[in-house]
């Protein structure tokens, strides 16, 4: 697929107006339209070589599910369609959404599952983040210092959220193309 795909889970609406405002950003010519995870296949999913991915945290910092108290199906009960596929040649970037002040102790944690998920399925994952900017104690979604992934607080911080997206697509678009390019 010569576009890129956007995926993501949410519970109360706000990591799909932010899936959203990314679309908006990347435009109908380099993206097809995001996709709630509860109502995408596997297959759906994997016919993309570039995906952009999101969560939200809930929980303890697991992948967001039932069980973290997600009134709808999320990431978790999407993973295991996904049981021995072979990611490698894809490119994926993940953006994550917490509550730094509420949850400081495991700011927008959930982000780590997808990224070692799709990490071990293959996949290059893309699209690190500064940890500048954000106040919190711990998140497991940091490696050498860095979120895995652009992370936004719509609770805290959502004056930043635009620029933040402008910024991070900017960085991670010229990684997407080469891979989109391949099957276009
Ligand atoms: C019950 C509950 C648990 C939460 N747990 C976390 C958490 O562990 N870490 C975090 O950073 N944010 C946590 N949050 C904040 C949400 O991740 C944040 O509000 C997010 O924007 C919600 O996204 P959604 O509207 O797409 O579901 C929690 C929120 C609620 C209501």
């Amino acid at each position: 697929m010569s576009k890129i795909g956007i995926f993501f889970g949410t519970d109360t609406g706000s990591t799909r107006l932010v899936a959203k405002n990314i679309f908006k950003q990347l435009g109908e010519e380099l993206a097809d339209k995001p996709k709630n995870i509860n109502r995408t296949s596997a297959a759906e999913l994997l016919q993309y070589d570039a995906l952009i991915l999101g969560a939200p945290s809930y929980g303890m910092g697991e992948l967001p599910g039932l069980t973290t108290g997600c009134l709808e199906p999320n990431w978790q009960e999407f993973v295991p369609y996904l049981d021995g596929a072979d990611l490698s040649g894809k490119r994926v970037a993940l953006f994550g959404l917490g509550n730094q002040e509420r949850y400081a102790d495991r700011f927008a944690s959930s982000m780590i599952h997808l990224y070692r998920l799709f990490y071990g399925y293959g996949a290059g994952i893309i699209g690190c983040w500064s940890t500048d900017g954000y106040k919190f104690e711990h998140s497991h979604a940091v490696i050498d210092n860095q979120f895995v992934g652009l992370v936004l607080d719509q609770r805290t911080q959502p004056h930043l959220t635009d620029e933040r997206i402008k910024i991070w697509l900017a960085q991670i678009i010229p990684q997407l193309l080469p891979v989109m390019a391949r099957v276009a």
